[in-house]
């Protein structure tokens, strides 16, 4: 019998590349070159399903015009922000995402993100690799120590609550905004705020870790960063989109957030240049779920859903 075809839109770890080969005609991307919605309905003829990533954009019309034989979505990543998931609803076409495996990476990358802003390690490596250091200085690189301060989580999902157990470990107090609170054995002793002036009042470290959407769209505007302590550090690890950029570059400017960590953008890669000539902006490209244990097992979930959907069966991480 001949197998179902698979179009995976970029290049997959090898293990998941090799069983793709194995179970599926599949369609890979070897040059890893991110391609547009007219190269992807083209290469989706015929396809039962699609194993995408946040790279590409399927929103209504490109859904709308995917192949009858598509049955299945599945995206190489927790958030699913770039999929029109209302438009493949439409279509009787299921949406599958990979959470779960990515949260303790992607929670360590925060915790990066939070100890690289707050200690100006950016500064710290870019003053070595110059040739400009002088030699260590009582007074020099003074950064902001973070064991013992307070962390406020926006969004204490699995990645929230994975950031909060490492967090904990540094002794800081965690503190939480979610639309509603934890029960006590998730929760873990964090406190949950019901309004965003106590939370962000209470936030020496802000920590963004909500999903993308029009919820969240410029949450982190100028309103809300006046909430937050003179000098605080923010950190976002989880959809660019949730920060309104010039505020947050005018607080950089101002000393009213003394330092930011950066691994996410809106219209990624494309990010606001000003930040690029801020020196207390710690930035990385998207590296949240980055590790090699981690890149496997979204690619294995994503394939454990669409053999699911395939064979008739509701895979676990069903988005709809
Ligand atoms: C996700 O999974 O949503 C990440 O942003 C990609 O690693």
């Amino acid at each position: 019998m001949a197998k179902p075809i698979l179009l995976i839109t970029r290049r997959l770890p090898p293990e998941v590349e090799a069983r793709a080969a194995r179970d599926y005609e599949a369609r890979f991307n070897p040059e890893d070159i991110p391609r547009g919605s007219e190269v992807l309905l083209r290469l989706a003829e015929g396809a039962a399903a699609v194993l995408c990533t946040p790279s590409e954009r399927l929103d209504a019309a490109t859904i709308g015009r995917l192949p009858a034989s598509v049955k299945v979505i599945a995206t190489f990543s927790v958030g699913f922000d770039h999929i029109d998931v209302a438009a493949a609803r439409a279509r009787s076409i299921r949406v599958c995402n990979t959470p779960d495996v990515l949260s303790v990476a992607t929670a360590e990358c925060a915790m990066l993100l939070i100890l690289a802003a707050a200690r100006r390690a950016g500064e710290g490596e870019r003053l070595v690799r110059s040739g400009h250091w002088s030699g260590w200085g009582p007074t020099q690189l003074i950064g902001t120590q973070v064991s013992g301060r307070k962390l406020g989580i926006f969004g204490m999902g699995r990645i929230g609550r994975e950031l909060a157990r490492m967090a904990r470990g540094f002794a800081m107090e965690v503190h939480y905004r979610d639309i509603a609170r934890l029960p006590a054995e998730l929760e873990q002793g964090a406190r949950f705020h019901d309004d965003d002036a106590s939370f962000l009042a209470a936030s020496e470290v802000l920590s963004l870790n909500a999903p993308g959407g029009a919820g969240t769209h410029n949450w982190l505007n100028a309103v809300r960063i006046a909430m937050l302590p003179r000098g605080a550090v923010v950190v976002n690890a989880a959809r660019g989109v949730l920060v309104d950029d010039r505020a947050l570059i005018a607080a950089l400017r101002s000393g009213q957030i003394a330092a930011a960590g950066l691994d996410v953008f809106a219209g990624e890669p494309a990010l606001d240049p000003e930040y690029r000539s801020l020196e207390n902006v710690f930035l990385l490209p998207h590296l949240g779920s980055a590790t090699a244990e981690t890149r496997d097992a979204m690619g294995f979930l994503a394939l454990d859903a669409i053999d699911a959907v395939l064979a008739g069966r509701e895979p676990a991480n069903l988005v709809h």
